[in-house]
């Protein structure tokens, strides 16, 4: 009975594994709604920011994106089905879960507030150009695997001349429209907006502010993380085994005409102005 319990949880990360190996079971549970979520934004580095969360003793993180709350089929199954999504965590762990798409889907807040108005939110951004860019290049590398067609970036981003504002990566990055939705259930208090471009340039800061916000131990250091120079990224180091996240995670990004960057930048600078204020904070954008 001990054994058969063991295995389960060893199907979880190595870590964990490692350590429930230690400890006498059945210690962790598949019984904690989660008490973090990262919302967003698709393409912010949200699995950086999860797997580097992850590093910390006191959380248990969701391997698969669940899709609760944005997907119809998903949402009808109910609580205990989301439930059943959650990681195996000791009484003393957190669960945390990320579903990109959940910040730009407009049914999401309320639907999350029902479940826990307490719940503490994590927002990872990153310069918005950067991300409608980074937003393409995944779409036309998924495109090229199963050898579909694709348009280039030039065609996708701009319309006669002007910025393209049926393309809906561009929508994505407008932070200031969503944000307004989740500010409707949530207060900022239960907002922390993690700033993606730095976490990649220089993860442990950013990860400090994260910890002092989920009121977590100050525990990750400077330890867990080594720079990669072959990658050009930082890679984690977890109870001494190294990793690096997955290769799509660096991928150049297309050429882009100056002229149509200038374009993005400036079409941006008014919606980022828009976030700042409602945030009250800024962000290095161009
Ligand atoms: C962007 O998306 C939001 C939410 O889905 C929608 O309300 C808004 O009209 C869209 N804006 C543009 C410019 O397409
Ligand atoms: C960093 O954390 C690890 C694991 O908690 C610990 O063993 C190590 O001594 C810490 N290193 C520093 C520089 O604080
Ligand atoms: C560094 O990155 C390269 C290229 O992705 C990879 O092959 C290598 O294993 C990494 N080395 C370490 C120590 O993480």
């Amino acid at each position: 009975q001990y054994t058969s319990f063991v295995l389960v949880t060893c199907s979880a990360t190595l870590t964990t594994c490692f350590r429930s190996s230690l400890l006498p079971p059945p210690l962790r549970l598949r019984t904690r709604l989660p008490q973090i979520i990262i919302i967003g934004v698709r393409k912010g580095g949200t699995r950086a920011l999860i797997e580097m969360l992850s590093l910390h003793s006191s959380v248990a993180a969701a391997q698969n994106e669940v899709h609760f709350f944005d997907w119809e089929s998903h949402y009808q199954k109910g609580i205990p089905w989301y439930l059943s999504q959650m990681p195996y965590a000791y009484p003393d762990q957190l669960t945390v879960e990320k579903t990109p798409a959940y910040f730009t889907s407009g049914k999401v807040p309320k639907r999350i507030y029902d479940m826990n108005p307490d719940i503490k939110l994590l927002l990872i951004l990153r310069d918005p150009t950067e991300r409608v860019l980074s937003d393409y290049t995944q779409v036309f590398y998924n495109r090229l695997q199963k050898h579909k067609r694709y348009q280039p970036i030039e065609y996708v981003l701009v319309k006669d001349g002007d910025i393209n504002l049926g393309y809906k990566a561009l929508n994505r990055s407008l932070y200031y429209v969503h944000m307004q939705n989740w500010l409707q259930y949530f207060p900022m208090d239960s907002i922390h907006v993690v700033d993606g471009d730095e976490l990649i340039r220089d993860p442990l800061p950013e990860m400090k502010r994260v910890e002092r916000f989920l009121k977590l131990a100050p525990q990750i250091n400077a330890s867990n993380f080594y720079f990669n120079k072959t990658k050009g990224f930082y890679c984690l180091r977890d109870h001494g085994k190294e990793r690096c996240l997955h290769d799509s995670k660096g991928r150049a990004h297309p050429h882009v005409a100056p002229a149509i960057l200038q374009k993005l930048y400036k079409f941006f600078h008014e919606p980022n102005q828009k976030f700042f204020q409602m945030v009250g904070r800024t962000f290095n954008w161009k």
